[in-house]
């Protein structure tokens, strides 16, 4: 792969969940107590969490990602047929402490070693990003952390990708974004970001506005392409 990818960029901006943190490792501490289901329940939460952001942006009627992450597990739970409210609080309480993946620590060093600004840019709460953040071990390694709670409305909407120029201090053109979710990569690159769609789990390619510039499996790459 051709390095250098990338130009001219003053910060790497990064999707939260799914791309820097494992969105099933809760159901994962708990797969002993829901079984069989485990796998369907972790994927329709994850699926319905997604939905509801959508929905509720075109609603205008926002809620911030804790309240909706809850309304999408209920929804799983009752999909799968689980009762289990203490079962409940538990998979909420570990989306505070996702597991990071395993090549996120040693990416965010590199870059930080590079003297390149990193930030989180997601629609998780601050309150959600903050402490899963701080459990991976990520935080000090994050310039900025930068929430959907300061615009009131969820991905794609171009208000939030803005919020990266704003606060970065950069143009768009001089943002790198690295996104886990196909429609994300696309919706940053038709902003205007230089992307990166981290295809984690070897998804086909969306057809939507936008174009990510590389295709990567994991972030390990993301230094090197960017010259570093
Ligand atoms: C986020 C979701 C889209 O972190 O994964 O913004």
């Amino acid at each position: 792969m051709a390095e250098n990818i990338f130009s001219d960029i003053g910060a790497c901006a990064f999707d939260a969940y799914g791309t820097l943190f494992d969105v099933h490792s809760a159901v994962n501490a708990c797969r002993d107590d829901i079984g069989d289901d485990a796998d369907r329940l972790s994927e329709l939460w994850r699926q319905k969490q997604l939905q509801y952001t959508w929905l509720r942006s075109l609603m205008k009627q926002h809620e911030d990602f804790w309240q909706v992450t809850g309304d999408a597990l209920d929804y799983a739970m009752g999909a799968t047929g689980t009762t289990d409210m203490a079962l409940r609080a538990r998979l909420m309480e570990l989306y505070l402490r996702l597991d990071a993946y395993p090549d996120v620590v040693e990416t965010l060093e590199r870059l930080k070693a590079a003297k390149m600004k990193t930030a989180i840019l997601s629609n998780g709460s601050m309150t959600m990003l903050i402490a899963a953040a701080k459990s991976a071990g990520i935080f000090s390694l994050l310039d900025m952390i930068l929430s959907v709670d300061q615009v009131g409305v969820f991905k794609p909407d171009p208000a939030v990708y803005q919020l990266a120029v704003d606060k970065l201090k950069l143009p768009a053109s001089q943002i790198s974004f690295q996104s886990a979710n196909g429609w994300d990569a696309h919706c940053g690159a038709a902003f205007g970001f230089q992307v990166a769609w981290i295809n984690r789990f070897g998804q086909p390619a969306e057809n939507l506005p936008g174009t990510p510039r590389v295709e990567l499996k994991n972030l390990a790459a993301l230094p090197k392409l960017l010259g570093l």
